[in-house]
């Protein structure tokens, strides 16, 4: 999603707006913009494409020095993706810039009310709004962004400068996150603190309803309600300073997904030990308040929720405890109590998942305990939970999750063993056994394993895909099915195996390829019978785990459920980037993606 950035400070401000936008591009966006504060005036360069296109553009034309400045990466909600509609936006004087992330929910009553008295509005966006909105204000611009900020409905983040204020900028956060960071020198804003890690070991992230008024060598954050001081607590920015690379790797995605191996030793590193005792200090959640856990709701969005589901039937299996994993956007408007003794866990890579967040506000204020399982510790859920799981998958890039998810399925599972031993319930040591012994065979096959070309052919061909599973199977199914459309834009589906005769079945036909998950060998019998129900009408029938004499099978070196659950995954995220690849599809960025959806 959009990429804020702003410096203040002796650097040339060029430098380090595109620097920091460069470590955002990850996010995803469309257009990507600068607006330098200069002596003869804002310097104001925009363009429509990848960050490259505006870079050429500096350096082709390089901007009047400039001692502050403020840049953005767009990912387009209101308005078409065009220069014009590229972020900063100027008031009608040109004295005011502002970059904006998220959604103005009353842009039509304010754009009327604004082009009503005379204003000038130069593009299609619901940002441009905001500076017009200042320029009608008076006062400093800390009182002027408190007075805008108030009339403007949604979840949002704003940044803006004002050339009559010299070296001085203010921010304020509703739902979207700022992280800032400053020395003696020097002030830098963020959408994420990965942008400051170049600059900066230290940084603070406003919660919602703060506004930021910053000048170098300082940063004083108050309550946008009525401009209270508020105390800030400072978190070290754990990412490197260097540029992310993806190495020996064609691109990040594939360098993740051979990430995986690694991040689940991770994950399990100091919270499983060699006798399979599951230990979960570190994130709070001590035997008292595991005991205290009566029932679990996992609310989450796209793969986090597929890790949910998981967890979801491994908790029924051996611990007995009742769950439930729903998607975080449904659970707001459909839920109006909790039973008592309710566990949410917020699961989220990014842990700034707007509708995620919303979920676990909700459901504390339902009365439920919250953990939040995520690979940033420093993020929005985490600091918003009670308990906090860190997922140690290290920073993921790729748009399409790989290794988060599959670390997420680990950290799930650790936690389904330290409930089942809390409330008495199984033995889980041996399946444990397996868990640690993963990630070396894995590593293992992750080197050995081809996918027939066959089959990546027979996919790139298919007007769609058809994924099957039962049980924990079902989850893999969603996963595999949701990697391939995200990937090569192939229309993909998953659904329960059982559910194939009650509808899907009309869609098979020999150009559909069928993929069955059967990684718990349990429901291999009933799989079987489904992919042969499909391979009966002419269907490619593929299986992953279980043989069940499809025309291709994925064999797996591993038959524990767990661990041929992750080992699953492999084949799955590889038969998607190899699809991708086959039709020219951009692999890290996908189309109309973006990694931290932080708008609902
Ligand atoms: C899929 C993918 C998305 C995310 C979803 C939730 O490959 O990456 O579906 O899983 O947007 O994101 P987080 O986990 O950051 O809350």
């Amino acid at each position: 999603m959009c990429g804020i950035m702003g410096y203040v400070g002796p650097r040339p401000a060029v430098n380090v707006l595109v620097g920091g936008l460069r470590r955002l591009e990850y996010r995803g966006y469309d257009s990507a913009g600068i607006a330098l504060g200069t002596t003869d005036g804002i310097h104001l360069v925009k363009r429509a494409g990848p960050l490259r296109v505006l870079s050429e553009e500096l350096e082709q034309n390089p901007p009047p020095p400039a001692a502050i400045g403020i840049g953005h990466t767009r990912w387009t909600t209101h308005g078409g993706v065009s220069d014009r509609n590229a972020h900063p936006h100027l008031d009608c004087r040109e004295q005011i810039a502002v970059v904006h992330n998220g959604i103005i929910e009353n842009a039509s009553e304010l754009r009327l009310e604004l082009e009503s008295r005379g204003h000038e509005l130069r593009s299609e966006t619901d940002s441009e709004l905001v500076a017009h909105l200042l320029e009608e204000v008076e006062g400093d611009l800390l009182h002027r962004l408190q007075v805008v900020a108030k009339r403007c409905e949604g979840a949002y983040a704003l940044l803006a400068f004002d050339l009559a204020e010299g070296l001085h900028m203010c921010a304020v956060r509703r739902t979207s996150p700022i992280a800032i960071g400053f020395n003696e020198a020097e002030v830098f804003v963020a959408s994420g603190a990965i942008a400051l890690a170049p600059w900066l070991e230290r940084c603070i992230y406003l919660d919602d309803g703060e506004i930021a008024d910053l000048r170098p060598g300082r940063a004083d954050v108050f309550r946008l309600a009525d401009l209270a001081p508020i105390e800030k607590a400072f978190h070290e920015i754990s990412v490197s300073g260097d540029l992310p690379d993806a190495g020996r790797h064609r691109h990040f995605y594939m360098k993740e997904l051979y990430e995986q191996p690694s991040a689940w030793r991770s994950v399990m590193q100091g919270r499983l030990d060699d006798s399979g005792n599951v230990d979960l200090a570190d994130t709070g959640l001590t035997h008292e308040a595991l005991r205290a856990v009566q029932r679990l709701l996992f609310l989450a969005m796209g793969s986090s929720l597929h890790a949910s589901q998981m967890a979801v039937e491994r908790l029924q299996q051996f611990a007995q405890i009742p769950a439930e994993a729903i998607l975080a956007s449904e659970f707001r408007d459909t839920r109006t109590f909790l039973e008592p003794g309710t566990l949410a866990v917020a699961v989220s890579q990014s842990g700034e998942t707007i509708d995620t967040l919303a979920a676990l506000r909700h459901a504390r204020d339902l009365g439920a305990t919250v953990l939040g399982l995520v690979n940033a510790p420093s993020s929005t859920i985490a600091r918003e939970s009670d308990f906090v799981f860190d997922l140690r998958a290290g920073t993921e890039i790729s748009v399409a999750s790989t290794k988060a998810f599959t670390t997420q399925a680990v950290a799930l599972e650790l936690l389904v063993s330290a409930l089942a031993a809390a409330h008495g319930r199984v033995d889980t040591t041996g399946r444990l056994a397996a868990l640690r012994a993963a990630p070396a065979i894995a590593e293992d096959f992750l080197m050995e394993f081809r996918l027939p070309e066959d089959l990546i052919a027979r996919c790139a061909a298919a007007p769609g895909v058809i994924f099957l599973g039962r049980g924990q199977d079902l989850s893999l199914a969603r996963e595999g099915s949701l990697k391939l459309k995200e990937l090569s834009y192939i229309w993909s589906e998953a659904f329960a195996a059982g559910e194939l005769k009650h509808g899907p079945l009309a869609l098979v036909d020999s150009r559909v390829p069928v993929i069955v998950c059967a990684t718990d060998q349990k429901h291999a019998p009933k799989l079987r019978n489904s992919l042969a129900e499909a391979s009966a009408r002419g269907a490619y029938g593929v299986s992953v785990g279980a043989d069940l004499h499809a025309t291709i099978h994925l064999g797996l070196p591993m038959h524990d459920s767990l661990a041929a659950y992750l080992l699953g995954a492999l084949p799955l995220q590889l038969l998607a980037v190899s699809v991708a690849e086959a039709r020219g599809c951009s692999i890290d960025q996908p189309r109309n993606l973006a990694k931290s959806v932080t708008v609902e």
